[in-house]
This record gives structure tokens, sequence and C-alpha cells, in this order.
């Protein structure tokens, strides 16, 4: 299926002569005061109101009905990446055991968390993150926590101290090594059942939530915020949107002003209906506090299996069609970014074959796509069906087939 995208053209009037801007610049906006024409080749194309990016210009065939073409809209906008892309940003794996318990319901009690430190009996997460680093060149992992074991069972935004020690241990755990890390909030957009502010916790309860996260690390510049993991079946994308926007203010005033903040769709936030399910629309009128967009970065994950859900060892496709190619040309067109935080399959043959296709596919978007974060090491048996869990043999790691042959950007090459 071919995305083919209808906004983006309008705006073209109105331009000024002074600098030029470079292609994919910014050349336009509300409160703009730089270039506003483009280098030769390239058009300043209207995003939103407070974003114009100068975008190749039509191509040649097309070149002689210019006038007449810009006033329609086309199927080109964002569709080629700019010969600077080819290097990932990020690329990591999950580190996930204090999520353990957590249902897709948002139904989880505190004592399920499995912590994935040696110190609380579970599985060797520093020891892992540590490899991954060294060995590999990973340099993102993912941190997933569950509300409940944050706040201890109780509907509240002040963390619970014991517990949120034990968190901060993986979390400086994974500072230690020198890697960025995702602070993820696993609960599905719920807590027991009920949606964040939409019948479960309020979004005042909730921004506080994240108030007090960004507070405690505010200063870390290689955090990431992921304001919730895999939202589903929302009776309203828009008051979802909200929602988010109520933990982006919380952030930002807590004083978390420049780290990333990784905005959740709808659907278990599918890369694949991100644009078409309506999140992408809802979340690009979240800002910060000041009304712009800067370190505000699409959350998507996918799976490569048959229906998406992670769940075989058996993969299917390589997504592009259908999922990476159009979402890179929506987030072109809108001048956004995302980050596949969850994608994976099993150590077989057919997913080695996609998920190499995948990551090359994401590199040369890597102006779009910061990175991807495989699903899962962590407290994960070798055996779960979905392993990246390494075997550590007195000392020297071992990992798992998919990471040695496709993911590991000591053997992909594809990550800056
Ligand atoms: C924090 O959680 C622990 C369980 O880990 C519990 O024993 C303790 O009472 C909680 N603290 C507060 C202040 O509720
Ligand atoms: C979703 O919520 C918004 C904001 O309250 C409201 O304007 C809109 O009508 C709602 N949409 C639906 C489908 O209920
Ligand atoms: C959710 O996304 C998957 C693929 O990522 C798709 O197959 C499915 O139809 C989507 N469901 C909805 C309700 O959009
Ligand atoms: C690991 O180290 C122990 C103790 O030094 C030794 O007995 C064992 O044979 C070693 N195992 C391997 C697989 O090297």
């Amino acid at each position: 299926m071919k995305f083919t995208h209808a906004l983006g053209f309008l705006g073209l009037g109105a331009l000024s002569v002074h600098g030029q801007a470079a292609l994919y610049a910014q050349c336009g906006g509300e409160t703009w005061t730089g270039d506003t024409t483009c280098v030769s080749g390239a058009t300043c194309e209207y995003q939103n109101d407070y974003y114009s990016q100068c975008v190749p210009t039509a191509d040649a065939s097309s070149t002689a009905a210019t006038a007449t073409a810009s006033a329609t809209p086309t199927s080109t906008c964002g569709a080629t990446p700019p010969a600077s892309a080819g290097k990932l940003t990020y690329a990591g794996v999950n580190i996930a055991g204090f999520d353990f318990g957590m249902d897709t319901s948002g139904d989880d009690t505190a004592s399920s968390a499995y912590p994935p430190l040696t110190q609380y009996y579970g599985a060797d997460g520093a020891g892992q993150m540590t490899h991954f680093v060294n060995d590999d060149k990973y340099n993102i992992f993912r941190l997933p926590v569950s509300w409940q074991f944050l706040t201890n069972n109780v509907i509240t935004g002040t963390l619970n101290e014991t517990n949120f020690a034990e968190y901060d241990a993986l979390v400086q755990a994974c500072l230690t090594t020198g890697a960025s890390c995702i602070i993820d909030l696993h609960n599905y957009a719920r807590w027991d059942g009920d949606i964040i502010g939409q019948g479960g916790p309020s979004n005042e309860v909730f921004a506080e939530l994240w108030g007090n996260l960004a507070a405690y690390y505010a200063t870390e510049s290689k955090i990431l915020f992921g304001v919730m993991n895999e939202p589903h079946d929302l009776p309203n994308i828009t008051l979802w949107a909200e929602t988010v926007q109520a933990a982006v203010t919380a952030i930002r005033q807590a004083g978390a002003t420049t780290q990333y903040i990784l905005l959740p769709g709808d659907n278990y936030t599918s890369a694949e209906t991100f644009v078409s399910g309506g999140s992408a629309a809802a979340l690009a009128a979240v800002t910060n506090p000041d009304g712009g967009i800067t370190g505000l970065i699409m959350d998507v994950h996918k799976y490569l299996d048959s229906d998406n859900s992670g769940t075989s060892d058996t993969c299917v496709t390589n997504n592009i069609d259908d999922a990476w190619e159009p979402l890179s040309q929506w987030l072109r067109c809108n001048g956004r970014q995302a980050l596949n935080t969850e994608t994976g399959g099993g150590n077989t043959a057919s997913c080695e074959e996609y998920i190499c296709e995948q990551v090359d596919y994401q590199a040369e978007n890597s102006d779009v796509i910061l990175g991807y974060v495989g699903w899962a090491a962590g407290n994960f048996a070798t055996d779960y069906v979905l392993s990246e869990t390494p075997t550590d043999t007195n000392g020297t790691w071992t990992d798992q087939v998919l990471v040695s042959t496709c993911l590991s950007p000591a053997a992909n090459g594809v990550v800056a």
C-alpha cells in the first residue's frame, strides 16, 4: 500500500529574498527570522504554522508545469531522503523486568516487578548493557517500568522512595555505560483497566508523576522520557493528545528542557497506522511550553510477524511498504522525527532476513527515523521467543543470532 499525502502544499507565496536556506532546512514559520528562500533546486514548503521547510523542487519531468502543479496536492512531499541520510542516531535494546506483571489492560501490582539487576536477584541487566555497549556498539537502552511499581500501587504522582530507588539503580547502570536511557512508563495508557484522562487517573495526577520523574533526571542529558508504552483502543485520540500534552508540559516545567520526549499514538503505537489512524495529526498538536516542537519525537513500534504482535518466531514482512515508507514520508513532510522503540523477531532465518532489510531501510531514512530499540533482553530468558538476552559464560558474552547478524551496530554498520 502506497501512502499519498494531500497536505503541505499551501503557503508558497510571499517569500522575501535574503540569504538562501539549505535543502531540508527551515525556511519559515510564525516565529522564524532566518532565510525564507531556498537554494537552487529546492522549494520552501509550508508544513505547519511553526515550520516551513526547503524540499526538493518537483523533478524535471514536472518542472514545466510547476506554476499550475504547485497548486495541486501531490504525493511527492517528503518522498526523498536527503543525501546526508544513512546513519542512524540510536540503536539499542529493551532491558525488561520492572514491567513484568503488567497486562495490556493496565492491570498490574507492584510486587510483580522483577528488577533485572543481580542485587535484586534478577538477571545481570547492568552487565548486559555494558556488553551491548562495549562489544556491539549499542548506544541506547529502554527501561520499562510500571506506574504501579513506581508509586507502590497508589494512584498518585508521588514516587515511592523504596521502589523508585530500585528502578533508579537500573537507570544509573544504564547511564554509567555512557548510553542514552529511555524511561518507559509501560502502562498501555491505563491504570487497572481505566484510561488516563478518559475515565481513569486524571491528566493532573499523570502529569505530576512525569513532573517528579523529570525533576529527578532534569540534569541528565542522556535521559529520554517515554511518556507511555503502547496506548490502544483509545475512545478519543484528541483527548489522548491532551493527556500527552499534560505530561510534556510537566516534564519541561520540571526543568528537563532539552531532553527528547517520546510521544505515543494509538493502536499499540503501530508505525503502520500512525498516520492513517489519526495519531500523527493529533500528536502533531502537542508542543513545548514555548509553542515549539524541539525534542518532541514520535514513538512507534513495529513487529514483523503476521499479526504485528511480536509473539511468533516467524517473520513475514520487512514493513517497508506498509509502515516505514509512508511514515518516513509523513515525518519528512511535516518536519518531524520518530524513534522505533520496540521491534524484533525470532532468532530464525526469516527474521534475520526481514529485520536486516528493515534496519537498512530505517538507516536510509535516518533524517526522520532516529533509530531502533530491540525487544528484548533484561529478565527475559534466552529461550523467550523474541529473546535478545545474551549469555554470560565466565564474563564472555554471546549474543542471540538476530543481534549478532542484524541488530548489533557492530554487525550492521549503519549506526553513527
Ligand atoms: C513504599 O513501598 C514499600 C514496598 O516496596 C512499602 O513497604 C512502603 O510502605 C512504601 N512507602 C510508602 C511511604 O508508602
Ligand atoms: C474528542 O474530544 C474532543 C475534545 O474534547 C471533542 O471536541 C471531540 O468531539 C471528541 N471526539 C469524539 C469522536 O468524541
Ligand atoms: C493496528 O495496526 C496493525 C498493524 O500495525 C493493523 O494490522 C491493524 O489493522 C491496526 N488496527 C487498527 C484498529 O487500526
Ligand atoms: C568458568 O569458570 C569456572 C571457575 O573458574 C570454571 O570451573 C569453569 O570451567 C569455567 N567455565 C567455562 C565454560 O569456561
